[in-house]
């Protein structure tokens, strides 16, 4: 049975088994701590994704191309149509976060392969990630923690962490100069790691993708930033998908020998070579409360032939971390 439709009892056994210490620096680091750090920032909506909780389901399909499958032998690019159940979300676990806040939104993507087989893409809507390794992203949520006292993150506490991680300043500057989309349609995402591109010959090609709208990208001016409201993305994507099909262009990025392989706050030079690997179609979009993307977790090393992942230490934690999360709101319902 594949992981992401296991029974509770044996996700909570299977995230118990699974968190165990990961190294990051000095420090061994458990998923344990770090998903209850993020249940310290923002608390706990019982039965809900500890991480990017408020989000909304819809499904397409995805049709790979002739040059992808050049580099990458995964069923992904057979040409051939491949159904897809997607989510799109807020960054955060506050369930009721504002749609102009000025935090990452998710597209998380499971491609249902031939014989069974699921690959999943997890991606954001910043074109690099703010830490570079497990220990970055739990002290980040341990000085984002309220103050008992003011009801707010400690000013001292967050200088100390800024000063401390400079990992963290891409997104933050990257997160604070650009303001968020207008609708989930009309932004572009990235995949941050990099992947192995596995060919039929085993030849290992480094690459890293990004997911562009055809619709265009379009943020949200300062001016509708104050009028926009708190909930206007999920009714913008479902009478956005009422309209016609929604397309976003898979573009892969060629790495070379000496790019950043394990580090997702480092980006590749601009000139890098970009392929079109296929194109994601969403054809519907509902709320996510009972709807095919709620249940399933969108753990990014499910990942099927012909893509690899990387030894990104983000990427290899990312697992154990989304297991307790899945876990846990299994277990809450
Ligand atoms: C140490 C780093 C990270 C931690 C601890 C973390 C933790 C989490 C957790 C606990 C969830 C909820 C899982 C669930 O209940 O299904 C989640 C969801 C998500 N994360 Fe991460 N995350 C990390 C890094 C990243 C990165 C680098 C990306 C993008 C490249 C990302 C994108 C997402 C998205 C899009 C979702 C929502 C998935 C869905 O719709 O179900 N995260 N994260």
């Amino acid at each position: 049975m594949h992981p992401n439709r296991i029974p509770p009892t044996a996700a909570l056994a299977l995230a118990a088994l699974i968190s165990t210490p990961l190294l990051a620096g000095e420090e061994p680091i458990e998923a344990n701590q770090v998903v209850g750090a993020i249940e310290g920032v923002f608390g706990v909506a019982p039965g809900e994704r500890r991480n990017h909780t408020k989000g909304s389901c819809a499904i397409g399909e995805f049709v790979g191309t002739k040059e992808a499958a050049k580099v990458s032998r995964s069923a992904l690019f057979s040409g051939r149509p491949v159904p897809v159940v997607a989510r799109f979300s807020l960054a955060g676990g506050n369930p009721k976060a504002p749609d102009v806040a000025k935090s990452a939104r998710g597209m998380a993507l499971e491609f249902k392969l031939p014989k069974g087989q699921l690959h999943h893409i997890t991606m954001l809507n910043t074109p690099m990630f703010g830490a570079a390794n497990p220990q970055t992203f739990l002290d980040l949520m341990l000085a984002l923690k309220a103050d008992p006292v003011t009801g707010k993150p400690d000013p001292e506490r967050m200088k100390a962490f800024k000063a401390s991680h400079p990992d963290n300043l891409a997104q933050a500057q990257y997160l604070a100069s650009n303001n968020p989309p207008a609708s989930y349609a009309s932004s572009a995402y990235w995949g941050i790691h990099t992947f192995k591109a596995v060919d039929r010959k085993q030849r290992i090609t480094l690459v890293r993708w990004q997911f562009v709208p055809q619709d265009g990208e379009k943020r949200l001016s300062d001016e509708e930033l104050k009028s926009a409201g708190a909930n206007f993305l999920e009714q913008a994507l479902i009478e956005r998908a009422k309209q016609g099909p929604v397309r976003w262009d898979m573009m892969l990025t060629i790495g070379q020998p000496g790019d950043a392989e394990n580090d997702p706050t480092v980006l590749w030079p601009a000139e890098r070579p970009r392929i079109k690997a296929g194109t994601l179609t969403i054809t519907a979009a509902e709320p996510q409360k009972g709807a095919p993307c709620e249940p399933i977790n969108f753990d990014p090393l499910i990942m099927a032939d012909g893509i690899q992942p990387s030894d990104d230490p983000i990427l290899r934690f990312r697992s154990p971390a989304y297991a307790v999360s899945f876990g846990k709101r299994l277990s809450e319902r």
